[in-house]
């Protein structure tokens, strides 16, 4: 009955939807050792939570800190927001495995700025980030446009029957060396060329890792989003591996309220298969400023330029109108650049966020001097704004979004739960004050509430700053 660290007189919210409840929680190394009435307990150190909740550290299952674990490893947006776990290799892209030594690809060339050696295989990555761990713990998805791109020299069209027997031996070392799942972004220009048939080849290779997901960020979230969304149910029909849609959303005025449909053609499909979905709390997104996004946006601010990086936080119409030129030729001049693009409807935002399935999820990158504000403002948005001051769900809901549900989905095994001899990432957090500080015009701040935050039961961020530790495991 003793522990390293007792946290007395809490709310608990356990993260599996289940109400909240008043106890205490008990660490011992790196795994929660009691729950419940603990005054017969003992602890090195013991903190009084005051009546705040604690709920296990949130998990961002959509994010592309890939080559960021490594350069910045404290990584701050994340913990300044109660995020202890992250999943990387998102959209198609991820840092390993990268057996081409060619120059890369946008937005692959934004994920992997090489920073390091290029990791050749997913275990050199795991071992490198096991040597030099990071803050927070990370899994990691294989990107489909990297298989593409380290066995094809032409990447306008599918992949013939040798590039893709490549392909997909290369990916089942992968997931055989530790990665979570495959990622596809065939909206992005590496993977544009690819068809349907060649999704399904490489999407069987999940057959041989049971419960690793097909992830995807749909060919169309826009005009064709039902058809994206179909290309990838019928992925799932021909493969029978679980299907994942990443960061939903119905982008462009035409398609607002489009979710009316994407959302019963999920629930009509998870009848014969695993269906899953997450989302950003936010009616803007952010990607390459060359997307062709801006068409259908109401609003473009430059996120980052590598030529320019003043004109970060800038509106795209503003750069355009200063240098004399259309949009066009500016956004040509700012690249390679990053953009925030106000697409989607507040209502789509709401649906998807509500709908039974749906993850919370940043999207993050660090990439840009004026990132999107959900690299900081996520999680927090999404407990103070959607929960709490809309009422969009109850706070015991939206915390099993971000823990209990997002652990299953992921196959992370002891994570986002409060149970006796699950591991100790933890947060405590104030539901009263707790909300995003980082807006469009300002990005780059903390929320409000957050007061501690554990990592394998290491205290790692509390009242505002950053410990110094760096307990993260690799998953
Ligand atoms: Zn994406
Ligand atoms: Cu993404």
């Amino acid at each position: 009955m003793h522990a390293d660290t007792i946290l007395r007189n809490a709310l608990l919210i356990d993260g599996t939807g289940a109400p909240r409840r008043a106890g205490d929680l008990a660490i011992r190394d790196d795994r929660i050792a009691a729950i419940g009435d603990l005054s017969g307990w003992a602890a090195g150190v013991e903190h009084d939570a005051g009546g705040k909740v604690l709920a296990p550290g949130f998990i961002d299952v959509h994010v592309h800190y890939d080559e960021a674990v490594l350069v910045n490893p404290q990584l701050e947006s994340a913990l300044s927001q109660g995020v202890t776990t992250v999943v990387n290799g998102n959209c198609g892209f991820s840092i390993a495995p990268l057996t081409t030594d060619a120059p890369l690809p946008m937005p692959l060339g934004a994920v992997v700025n090489d920073a390091f050696p290029r990791f050749r295989t997913y275990a050199a990555y795991d071992r490198f980030l096991r040597d030099n761990p990071a803050s927070v713990n990370a899994a990691c998805l294989i990107g489909h446009s990297n298989l593409r791109v380290n066995m094809m020299a032409d990447l306008s069209r599918p992949a013939d029957r040798a590039e893709l027997k490549a392909m997909c031996a290369q990916l089942d070392q992968a997931l055989a060396e530790g990665g979570k799942g495959l990622s596809t972004g065939p909206f992005y220009p590496p993977a544009r060329g690819s068809d349907t048939d060649e999704l399904i080849e490489v999407t069987r290779v999940l057959r041989n890792h049971p419960g690793k997901m097909y992830v995807t960020h749909m060919r169309d979230e826009g005009d064709r989003v039902i058809e994206g969304l179909q290309e990838a149910i019928d992925i799932g029909h021909a493969t029978e591996v679980p299907i994942h849609i990443s960061h939903h959303k119905c982008a462009g005025l035409a398609n607002h309220g489009k979710s009316c449909q994407t959302l019963p053609m999920i629930d009509a499909a998870r009848a014969s298969l695993s269906m899953g979905l997450d989302t950003t709390p936010y009616i803007a997104s952010s990607t390459m400023l060359n997307s062709g996004r801006h068409k259908q946006a109401s609003r473009v601010i430059v996120a980052g330029s590598k030529p320019y990086p003043e004109m970060s936080g800038r509106d795209l119409e503003d750069v355009a109108r200063e240098w004399g030129v259309d949009l066009d030729a500016a956004m040509e001049r700012l690249l390679p650049a990053m953009g925030v693009f106000f697409i989607m409807g507040e209502d789509d935002v709401q649906r998807i966020l509500t709908h039974d399935l749906t993850l919370i999820c940043s999207d993050a990158i660090a990439e840009g001097n004026h990132p999107h504000p959900r690299v900081w403002g996520t999680f927090p948005r999404v407990l103070g704004h959607y929960a709490r001051d809309k009422g969009l769900f109850p706070l015991e809901n939206a915390v099993a979004r971000m823990t209990g549900m997002s652990a299953d989905r992921f196959g992370l095994t002891d994570r986002g739960v409060l149970r006796e001899g699950a591991f100790a990432d933890l947060v405590l957090f104030d539901p009263e004050t707790i909300i995003d500080r980082a807006t469009y015009e300002v990005p780059k701040q903390t929320a409000a509430g957050i007061e501690k935050v554990w990592v394998n039961g290491r205290l790692t961020w509390q009242d505002g700053a950053h410990t110094g530790a760096r307990a993260g495991h690799t998953l």
